[in-house]
């Protein structure tokens, strides 16, 4: 077990319990966060949109090719932008810190 930490689009903070092998959307789902995550991690939807903090942008494997073209859909990218359905938690990103971005 650790820790995701987010700040919600009220801008409250929250350290989640993660679970590794699990999409990093799914856990701020189902801790009630504000995520959607409409497709269920199918890559199709983008309502998983969150924007990495910096630090941890080149901690992350780099997004897909499929990743990114959803990303480019949406109105508004940041440099830390990234689909929460595509990144799989594990240990080695242990507290992982990100932001949900407000909703245009
Ligand atoms: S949950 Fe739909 S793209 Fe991530």
């Amino acid at each position: 077990m650790g820790v995701i930490n987010v700040i919600d689009r009220s801008g409250a903070a929250h350290a989640l319990e993660a679970v590794e092998g699990w999409r990093v959307m799914e856990i701020l789902r189902d801790h009630g966060v504000g995520m959607d995550g409409l497709c269920g991690g199918a890559c199709d939807c983008a309502t998983c949109h969150v924007v990495v903090d910096e630090d941890w942008v080149s901690r992350l494997p780099e997004p897909r090719t499929e990743e990114l073209d959803k990303l480019d859909e949406l109105p508004v990218l940041e440099a830390g932008s990234r689909l929460s359905c595509q990144i799989i938690w594990s240990e080695e990103i242990d507290g992982l810190s990100l932001t949900l971005p407000q909703e245009v």
